[in-house]
């Protein structure tokens, strides 16, 4: 198995919630990531699938240090980045790169395309002299398959895949060895989102890089992760291989988000089980006791509100597709395997 890259451990972070205005007072707190725990082995893609609000930027913003953690250690080769400052810190950070969710707001409008992709070299002079600068961004823009001429077009001129390709030339300029992508591609139409992904698949290749890969689709992260990470309301309460996750699931949060997976088979829709969450998903300010899953979850128990499931392999499970961390005091119960379509989105 090849090293890892990250180890992230415990991860915490947690929002103050404060009241009034003269005198503003801690009256609780939302807890965005609640005891975070994954790796990230050199070359893979890890992928970080959950609904919308269950922590997923705010683990990413973490990864490349725009958010610091409220507890909790990022390991970088061994090296804690939350303990790092100044020119250490600086060094890391250019090993771990950011490609963010929108990209029609996460490009500044009155920059150039040259200017957005050569910005990081402003902080990073050493990987690119200035008098190289222009060739490299226009390498960059062939590479993710843009024109290079383009380079002193503005953000607007662009369609919304043509941007992203343009946020990933940015997120590649300091040659960095790993990628956050966060929902890279939740803002395109369903026609150019596996443009975007083969091209991401195609650059990992190519450039030797190591992925996080979030959605809050299981069916996009499945073309593209090696493992798939399920995350709920702070916490990741199911991690595994690529079959494993798909085939073998064993937390009744995953069970319900594979079984909404579209499938295009008329058949096999016909015959796999639906099923179907009721209520919304708790406030983060306010998370249920025990498990966080428990009040939508329909095989919860008095046990679920008293006792915290840890993300562990269950021990009915020793060996075996089933043999990989669950969060659930019934992983080892009754195996909902819903029909899942083989690929990601069709292009
Ligand atoms: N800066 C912030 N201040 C307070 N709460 C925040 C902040 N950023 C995110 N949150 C809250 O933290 C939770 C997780 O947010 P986020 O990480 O963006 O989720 P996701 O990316 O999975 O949709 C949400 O409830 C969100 O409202
Ligand atoms: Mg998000």
């Amino acid at each position: 198995m090849a090293e890892s890259l990250l180890e992230v451990k415990d991860l915490v972070k947690h929002y103050p919630l404060t009241q009034g205005i003269v005198f503003r007072r801690q009256v609780g707190a939302v807890k965005a990531v609640d005891g975070v725990s994954f790796d990230l082995r050199a070359g893979e893609t890890l992928g970080i699938v959950g609904e919308s609000g269950c922590g997923k930027s705010t683990v990413a913003k973490m990864l490349v240090n725009l958010e610091r953690p409220t507890a909790g250690s990022i390991l970088y080769k061994g090296e804690d980045l939350t303990k790092l400052s100044g020119r250490a810190l600086k060094a890391v950070r250019r090993n771990i790169q950011m490609v963010f969710q929108d990209p029609y707001t996460s490009l500044n409008p009155r920059m150039t395309v040259g200017d957005i992709i050569g910005e990081p070299y402003e902080i990073h002079p050493e990987v690119a002299p200035k008098g190289s600068r222009r060739q490299k961004v226009q390498d960059l823009l062939d590479v993710v398959g843009l024109n290079p001429e383009y380079i002193n077009r503005y953000p607007h001129q662009f369609s919304g895949g043509q941007r992203q390709r343009i946020g990933i030339a940015r997120g590649l300029a300091l040659q960095p060895e790993i990628i956050v992508a966060d929902e890279p591609v939740s803002a395109l139409d369903v026609s150019v989102q596996a443009q975007v992904i083969n091209l991401l698949d195609r650059l990992q290749k190519d450039f030797s890089l190591s992925y996080v890969f979030i959605a809050h689709d299981l069916s996009i992260v499945r073309h593209i992760s090696d493992r798939v990470g399920v995350m709920y309301l702070g916490r990741i309460v199911e991690i595994g291989t690529d079959s494993q996750i798909y085939n073998h699931p064993t937390h009744p949060y995953t069970q319900a988000l594979l079984s909404a997976v579209p499938v295009p088979d008329p058949e096999a829709r016909a015959h796999r089980e639906r099923i179907i969450l009721s209520g919304d998903v708790p406030s983060p300010a306010n998370p249920p006791s025990g498990c966080p899953f428990r009040t939508r979850c329909w095989k919860a128990e008095p046990r679920c509100a008293a006792e915290v499931p840890l993300l562990a392999v269950p021990e009915a499970f020793p060996s075996g597709p089933a043999a990989h961390p669950s969060a659930c005091h019934f992983a080892a119960e009754k195996q909902v395997v819903p029909q899942v379509p083989p690929e990601g989105p069709q292009g």
